[in-house]
């Protein structure tokens, strides 16, 4: 099969904004937002959040009914359009240079977008600087420690529209040690979250049992010393000094 052509990002997912949604809500999909939102509440309820890359605004619109104010920037107008029909307050932007005040949140946090970052140093930078002394960077990476990344080299592309597939857009995968080395020196890793450590493929997800017993694994196993680090979805939490 010939690869898909390499895009940028804005235009990957401007060409991705009408389809993002099909396979949400439901299984699989339910499943990562359920427990990257659960990690969102246990830091933002009552608080200012930020979601860096907040796409169609999936999980900020989840996040703005237990946070004080929910704000959330996107590199893509397609995405961001689709976020705002919801009522939600975004802005666009990109994760390397946000456009938005320093020190004015309380959590910035971010899921399934700096994997798609090349320059993650200034990311994660940005990422500290807007969130208050105290206030907590939520910053998920795609792990390559984890059955994931194993499954995905694998496996062929998976299509995301008509026209192109989930390679043809930069990304990157990362170990909780790359992680720790591009922190800088205002941000300490306090711990962190695993999402998706044991599922083999998204389609278990659909079995009936299987999937929901796959499901109640994954909720235990997500905030477990040793196993947490094993997430394909790897979200470390970084509390600003
Ligand atoms: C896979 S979607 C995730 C959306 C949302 N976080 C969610 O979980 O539903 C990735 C989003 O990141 C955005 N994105 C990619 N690179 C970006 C960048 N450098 N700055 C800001 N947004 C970016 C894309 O436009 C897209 O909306």
């Amino acid at each position: 099969m010939t690869p898909a052509p390499r895009l940028d990002n804005r235009s990957y997912y401007d060409d991705f904004a009408g389809w993002y949604e099909k396979e949400r809500g439901q299984g699989y999909h339910q499943m990562l937002d359920d427990l990257e939102v659960g990690l969102v509440e246990r830091y933002g309820r009552d608080r200012d959040v930020l979601e860096v890359g907040c796409g169609t605004g999936l999980i900020l619109d989840r996040a703005a009914r237990f946070a004080r104010t929910a704000t959330g920037v996107d590199l893509s107008g397609g995405m961001l359009a689709r976020a705002a029909a919801r009522g939600l307050r975004v802005v666009q932007g990109s994760a390397t240079a946000l456009p938005i005040a320093d020190a004015s949140v309380d959590v910035a946090y971010s899921f399934k977008v700096l994997a798609h970052v090349e320059d993650i140093t200034t990311a994660m930078a940005e990422m500290a600087r807007v969130v208050r002394p105290g206030g907590w960077v939520l910053a998920e990476f795609y792990n390559t420690r984890s059955l994931r990344r194993l499954v995905k080299a694998i496996k062929p592309p998976s299509a995301v529209s008509a026209q192109t597939d989930d390679e043809a857009v930069y990304t990157r995968y990362d170990s909780p040690d790359d992680i720790r080395g591009y922190l800088p020196p205002e941000l300490e890793w306090v711990t962190a979250r695993g999402i998706r450590i044991v599922t083999p493929v998204a389609a278990v997800h659909k079995v009936p049992v299987v999937g929901r017993l796959v499901r109640l694994a994954e909720e235990r196993l997500a905030d477990l010393p040793v196993a947490r680090e094993l997430g394909g979805f790897l979200v470390a939490v970084l509390r600003r000094r």
